[in-house]
């Protein structure tokens, strides 16, 4: 996964949460409370006999067979991110790889005015908390985003535009 917040699934979906992490996040993810932790640099969800409801694939470049076996039955695979190839073979493969009672969703996020005021309730409520790794300046975007391509943010990259129209307004 990559760790910009932790939706609080335990209490809200009374759910067990296994996140996937490289070292650096793995006390991250301690703190916000992962019920286990899976270090992607020494361990593999693949080669463990646990089975899971659902899969939230956000990082990493994982066979589909792999998420497919990882599943339990009737199980869900979303894929959020990874590898272009990997996000190519789910919209190519994926339907056919999938047919039985496992299945792979595809996301694509759109932005919607509803979503954000979930989220922003959410996030007044604590029960999601957002992970934030650096602020830049408007004037600083094209670094920003420099940084973000890197692949290797430890949480949410902001952009303060306050700031910008505050100056522009003397
Ligand atoms: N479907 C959509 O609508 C949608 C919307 C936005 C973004 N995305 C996609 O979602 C993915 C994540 O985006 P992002 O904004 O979070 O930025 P990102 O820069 O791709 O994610 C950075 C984080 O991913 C972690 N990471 C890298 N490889 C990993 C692996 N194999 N296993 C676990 N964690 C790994 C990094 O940790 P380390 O430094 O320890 O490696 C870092 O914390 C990207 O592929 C992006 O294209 C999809």
């Amino acid at each position: 996964m990559s760790v910009h917040s932790q939706y609080n699934l335990q209490s809200h979906f009374n759910a067990e949460v296994t996140v996937v992490c490289g070292t650096r996040n793995v006390s991250i993810m301690q703190l916000l409370d992962a019920d286990h932790i899976i270090n992607y640099t020494s361990d593999s969800f693949v080669n463990k006999d646990e089975r899971y409801d659902l899969i939230l694939a956000i990082n990493g470049n994982y066979l589909l067979s792999d998420y497919k076996k990882a599943l339990k039955y009737q199980g869900r695979v979303v894929i959020v991110g990874g590898s272009l190839s990997q996000l190519l073979k789910s919209l190519t493969f994926g339907k056919l790889l999938f047919l039985g009672s496992k299945k792979l969703h595809t996301l694509s996020a759109k932005p919607s005015t509803a979503d954000l005021q979930m989220i922003l309730q959410l996030v007044e409520q604590k029960k999601v908390i957002p992970v934030i790794d650096r602020f830049y300046p408007l004037d600083q975007t094209a670094v920003a985003l420099n940084y973000l391509q890197q692949g290797h943010a430890q949480g949410k990259v902001i952009i303060n535009i306050d700031e910008a129209i505050s100056s522009s307004e003397y």
